[in-house]
Parts: structure tokens; sequence; C-alpha cells
């Protein structure tokens, strides 16, 4: 990743290392209620581009059963998550360096049963997409999910709002937009997922889940 690129759109906070974020702190709660009845009791949850660290540490006070790793590429997120993560019960995991866009990511990566990433396809290169599809097929099993949070474009249907932000989005980088959903969908299928639950979810946003053929 470039230094120099922005990795969010949003005007954070920070206390020491710790980041908050405006968004996550409206859409944590919606999401939280999508996504926790989708994983199994004890699951083992990873995070691609974590961020700020508050829908882990968010989803680990609501399910401490679970383990939640966070990643990042970026060190300054990976430092607020792991000051996020001192506000766990332990079971939000120290943060990771993962970037999808780097070849075999998945393979360092012990095993996990859910796949969760909110908010990076637009803000990336469409290989990120493609990336992280092939990193979560070499991941996963058979029956177990990929969830991706975040706004699409949805032809004709799509919201103003999406279409205002696609375009914000490729005046600061080219190669960034708010993803065509049907093009998302496209490439986890030949990734070899099959779309199980499309969730509306506020602000024009989708959960879109996928499970491992
Ligand atoms: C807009 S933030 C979203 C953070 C968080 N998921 C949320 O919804 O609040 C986008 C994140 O994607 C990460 N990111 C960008 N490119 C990535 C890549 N190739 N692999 C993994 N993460 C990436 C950035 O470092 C940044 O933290």
């Amino acid at each position: 990743m470039s230094d120099k690129e922005p990795i969010h759109l949003e005007q954070r906070t920070q206390d020491g290392a710790r980041k908050f974020s405006p968004t996550a702190a409206r859409n944590r709660a919606p999401i939280a209620e999508v996504l926790s009845p989708l994983l199994l009791k004890d699951a083992r949850v990873l995070e691609i581009a974590s961020g700020t660290g508050e829908h882990a540490l968010y989803m680990c006070a609501l399910r401490p059963d679970i383990i939640w790793q966070p990643s990042d590429p970026d060190a300054d997120s990976r430092a607020s998550q792991a000051d996020w993560a001192k506000d766990s019960g332990g079971n939000m995991r120290p943060p990771l360096d993962v970037d999808v866009m780097q070849s075999g990511w998945a393979a360092k990566l012990p095993p996990f049963d859910v796949i969760y990433c909110a908010n990076m396809i637009h803000i990336a290169p469409w290989a990120a997409t493609e990336g992280l599809a092939a990193g979560a097929q070499d991941s996963l099993k058979s029956g177990q999910l990929l969830i991706l949070y975040g706004p699409f474009k949805q032809g004709d249907d799509t919201a103003p709002s999406n279409l205002d932000f696609d375009a914000s989005l490729k005046s600061r980088n080219p190669a960034w937009g708010v993803r065509d959903l049907e093009a998302v969908k496209h490439i986890f299928e030949l990734h070899g997922f099959n779309s199980l639950q499309q969730s509306v979810m506020p602000k024009n946003n989708l959960i879109l889940v996928f499970k491992r053929v």
C-alpha cells in the first residue's frame, strides 16, 4: 500500500493509538444484528481490513464465546486495534498484518470458520476483491462463510448517494469505486462460493453472505 493514500474518507479522532470512527459508531450495532446469528458458538472469525478495530471489539463484547482476529495492512490501524483489544476479554486477538493483494496471504494464517470484511473493496483496487476471494477460497472449508459489508452498485436501482460516493472515490483514485453487486458475486462464485444471503442495511449498504461450496 502507498503511505500517501488515505485509507478512509471520514474525520476520525484519536486518543493515543486508539482511533474512533464515527461511521463504525453508527453502523456497528446494525451490522452485529445481522452478523451475530451467522456465527456459530465459539466461531473463529478473521476480519480483513479491521480499520480502527471498533467492529471487532463490539462483536467480542456481544459474543464472548467467539475468537475475533482483526487485521489490516496499515500499521496505525493495527496499533488502534491492539489498543481496543485491551478492552476485550481476550477474545479480540492481537492484530495481524494482512494485505489481500499479496498472493497467498491466507496460507500463512491458522484456520478460521468465518471471514468478515467491511468497507474495503471500494477503497482499494479491484484486485483487492479478487485477492480477498482467492484467499478466502484457500482458507475456508465447505460450508464456511465469507461476509462482506458496504455500498454496492445495483444497476438502475443504485442509490444516488452511492453514485456520488463512487464519483468521489474515483476522483481520489481512479482504481477505487463502489463495486457492482453482480461483478462481486461473480468473482466469489468463480472462487468457489455460493451467494447465501443479502441483507439491506442502513444508508444504502448491504451485507452479502457467501458460503464456501
Ligand atoms: C474505510 S476503512 C474500513 C475499516 C473498517 N472495516 C470499517 O468498516 O470501519 C478501509 C480499510 O481497508 C484497508 N485496506 C485497504 N487495502 C487493503 C488490502 N489490500 N488488504 C487489506 N486491507 C486493506 C485499509 O487499511 C483500511 O483500514
